[in-house]
């Protein structure tokens, strides 16, 4: 049963944000923005259990409840974005393997979630032998970029969930992306392998993808009663300053037991601090790209 946009909008619109009393209002940003293509993101941190398919999987759901139309694709033979949308990867018969190894129509393949605005493409085991495969093939590291092209128009946001490795799917997927959103989590040693990745997407940026940008450094797991927690947002802030994302997220039970339900938080608790945290960073992406457009626009107009 899809669960109408419309519904889970008025059940969110008026939502408490965090522990203080702060209201917020949900109001959908400009439907308009982006009819002609979507704006491709890839959620990537080498570093394992960051949060990356947490945050592709509710700020997909986020976005898609304030009307956008999102498409994930999980780019993660682990399938933790697949699962976590409620589909059970041992009947997944077609995933972005097909796609990227044997030219699949990937609408075909795509998959509509309980959301109505939110699609996905799923994963399978077999994207570990994709790798191997891809290595012969000509322009390796636009096969991604080749699949998302025929799809672009239908989606506002397209999130690429990327696995813990810096090889070739992720290349793809920051060969593929308008901009790259990197989970970092409020932990120990939450900078460790940070250069590895900035140093990656340089080199992208300067080959595969000059108009690669980094959308943004996005906080996870933070429990303010820990020291440390404190510690990494301070730490990452002062490395990366307005690169930051504002919206901090939450270490919240809800966000690590929903995916055993197959459900975004939203859907799981639409009032948990999780669910909370996400929706206010899908508002805040859409007034940064809402504001990026204004700029583009006014610069047309002069
Ligand atoms: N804000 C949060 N609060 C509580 N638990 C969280 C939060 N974010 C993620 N988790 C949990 O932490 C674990 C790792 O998260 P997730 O799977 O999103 O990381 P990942 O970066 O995608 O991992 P991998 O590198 O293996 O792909 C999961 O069990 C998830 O449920
Ligand atoms: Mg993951």
């Amino acid at each position: 049963m899809f669960i109408n946009a419309k519904l889970l909008f008025t059940i969110t619109k008026w939502l408490k944000i965090g522990g203080d009393s702060k209201i917020v209002n949900l109001t959908p940003a400009n439907k308009n923005r982006r009819d002609a293509m979507g704006k491709v993101i890839a959620i990537s941190n080498q570093k394992g259990g960051v949060g990356k398919t947490t945050s592709a999987i509710n700020l997909g759901a986020s976005l898609a409840v304030l009307e956008k139309r999102v498409l994930i694709i999980d780019a993660d033979p682990q399938a933790n974005a697949t699962s976590g949308s409620g589909f059970d990867i041992k009947k997944v018969k077609t995933s972005i393997y097909e796609c990227l190894i044997e030219d699949a129509d990937p609408r075909k393949i795509i998959l509509n979630s309980e959301i109505e605005m939110l699609d996905l493409i799923p994963s399978h085991i077999d994207l570990v032998g994709a790798e191997i495969e891809m290595l012969n093939m000509n322009e390796r590291e636009y096969m991604l970029k080749n699949v998302i092209g025929q799809i672009r128009d239908d989606y506002d946001y397209i999130l690429i969930d990327c696995s813990p490795s810096l090889g070739l799917i992720t290349v793809n997927a920051l060969t593929a992306a308008d901009s790259v959103i990197i989970p970092v989590q409020c932990e120990y040693f939450a900078l460790e392998g940070l250069g590895k990745l900035l140093n990656t997407i340089n080199i992208i940026q300067r080959g595969l993808n000059p108009d690669l940008e980094i959308e943004g450094f996005l906080l996870t797991m933070y429990d303010g009663r820990l020291r440390l927690s404190n510690q990494v947002v301070d730490e990452v802030k002062k490395h990366f300053q307005q690169m930051v994302f504002e919206t901090i997220i939450q270490r919240n039970i809800k966000l690590s037991e929903a995916p055993s339900f197959g459900k975004p938080a939203i859907l799981y608790d639409a009032e948990s601090r999780g669910a909370v945290s996400y929706l206010n960073l899908a508002r805040e992406l859409l007034q940064r790209n809402e504001e990026t457009l204004l700029k583009q626009e006014e610069k047309v107009l002069d």
